[in-house]
């Protein structure tokens, strides 16, 4: 490892996890290479997966269908939107609809046309917190192809990369291993043209003149290709997933315990123009009730029902557990999925985070960031249900523990030892922050606390893997 050590880059990080933190800018260090590549495998016919997707490409132009409501003028293009579409079904929409326009609507959704991460957005990812972060997921994606039989061909799909970071520490600190970086071809499932863009850049992707739809990377010299869902990723080559904090923005349904039974949470116009939105609940068990809890419910022990008397619901994560499952199974491979939240069903955790300070989920939609705890417990049941003969689910570990068998602390060890002292302060506040827990030892006064609380709990890594492989690094 203390080979990689070759350049060392400053790169200003804030630290920061899907958590609000006010901290200052710190230096961390990254390391640089470049390897070869090989091409890519050929695009697979459609899965059979059917889904139940809204085509949302007709509502891009917000305006157009805004109706002119007194009061309500000076509202932002999304709160009209949200407005028209409530007023357009004649009644509240669910939180999960809710979520998902305020996040992913084609004009004015959260991640669509703005840079949202690091010291000038909203929130800052493990990735941009330290290189290390990227490179042990490169030595687990390493490590599993080896256990793979080291195939000629593998899919390395991304879910969710946001700025590309993650990916090129990946494939920077796997470069050593060319019959690896030879052999993958990358292919990144991201909604927003924006984030396409910046992921583009980071990777240092040129064109392909033999292959006009996709780019290629002068870090590893692989493929890229872009794509909206898992679903159009192409099949038929052994894959490897990863999925940082993707799971956490899947828009999410709230259910609420009522002696009429269980009711959904909606989401309403409000009374007054300083109140655009407010919470309702549904006056009986709506469809989502009965499909989606009611789904999520039968996977729980009858003592873990007793007690509930809110519950939350990812729909969404359901099938992307089921579709990864599935294609693992088939195509082989492994799927890791770190993200932060618990290993049974989730009560009431939406959170909404603007400029890294926590907000109303109401307030403002499209300018804030909306994440939800992930329900591990529901992946792996999602994941067992949808090909129980063909893959092994091990985890939810902490993350803590998972980078602990990565061998982090040696990595630590190598990049100190050619690091300057700013460096080296860098790398040891990012190593606490991704496996600490709560404030940093060394930590006096409220506002640095907030900036270096340990994420080692609170994340967990899972991993859906073929069950011919055997158990994966860092889950044995
Ligand atoms: C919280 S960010 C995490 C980014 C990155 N993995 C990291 O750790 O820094 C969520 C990412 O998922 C993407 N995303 C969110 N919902 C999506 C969806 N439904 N389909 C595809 N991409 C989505 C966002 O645009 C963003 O890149």
């Amino acid at each position: 490892m203390a080979s990689f050590l070759s350049r060392l880059s400053l790169r200003a990080s804030l630290s920061r996890c899907r958590v609000p933190y006010g901290g200052a800018s710190r230096a961390s260090s990254r390391i640089w290479f470049s390897s070869d590549v090989k091409e890519s495998s050929d695009p697979e016919t459609k899965d059979e997966e059917s889904t139940l997707k809204i085509d949302r490409s007709g509502l891009s132009q917000l305006q157009d269908h805004a109706p002119k409501i007194s009061g309500r003028e000076s509202m932002s293009a999304m709160s009209k939107h949200l407005d028209a579409i409530i007023r357009f079904r004649g009644g509240p929409i669910p939180v999960a609809e809710y979520m998902e326009e305020v996040l992913t609507n084609p004009t004015a959704g959260f991640y669509m046309n703005r840079d949202v991460f690091g010291a000038g957005g909203d929130f800052v990812t493990s990735p941009d917190i330290s290189q290390m972060f990227g490179e042990l997921i490169g030595v687990w994606s390493t490590c599993l192809w080896h256990q793979m039989g080291r195939p000629k061909e593998v899919a390395l799909v991304e879910l969710g990369p946001g700025r590309g970071t993650l990916m090129a520490d990946l494939i920077r600190g796997t470069s050593k291993f060319q019959d690896f970086t030879s052999a993958i071809s990358i292919h990144l499932v991201e909604c927003s043209p924006t984030l396409r863009k910046i992921q583009e850049a980071t990777l240092e992707c040129v064109s392909c003149d033999d292959c006009p739809e996709k780019k290629r990377s002068t870090l590893s010299g692989s493929l890229v290709s872009w794509y909206m869902d898992l679903l159009e990723v192409p099949r038929g080559v052994p894959t490897i997933i990863i999925a940082h904090e993707f799971f956490d923005a899947l828009p999410v349904h709230q259910f609420q315990k009522t002696p009429r039974g269980w009711c959904e949470k909606l989401i309403d116009v409000g009374e007054s123009p300083s109140e655009p939105f407010r919470y309702v609940l549904s006056p009986r068990p709506t469809p989502a009730s009965k499909l989606y809890l009611g789904k999520r419910l039968q996977w729980a022990s009858e003592e873990e029902k007793a007690c509930l008397e809110h519950v939350e619901v990812c729909p969404e994560s359901f099938r992307y557990a089921g579709s990864i499952s599935r294609r693992v199974s088939e195509d082989g491979g492994a799927a890791l999925i770190i993200d932060y939240g618990d290993d049974k069903i989730i009560t009431d955790s939406l959170q909404a985070i603007r400029k890294h300070k926590f907000t109303s989920v109401l307030d403002d939609p499209g300018s804030a960031d909306l994440s939800a705890h992930v329900d591990f417990g529901a992946i792996r049941h999602a994941a067992t249900e949808a090909a129980a003969d063909g893959v092994t689910v091990y985890g939810p570990i902490t993350q803590s523990k998972f980078l602990g068998m990565l061998g982090i602390n040696f990595r630590l060890e190598a990049l100190l030892n050619n690091a300057s002292e700013e460096q080296a302060e860098a790398l040891q506040l990012g190593y606490w922050r991704l496996v600490g827990e709560g404030p940093a030892p060394w930590v006096e006064g409220e506002e640095d606390e907030s900036t270096q609380t340990g994420m080692g709990t609170q994340y967990k890594a899972l991993a859906i893997v073929n069950s011919s492989l055997g158990v994966p690094i860092g889950f044995q």
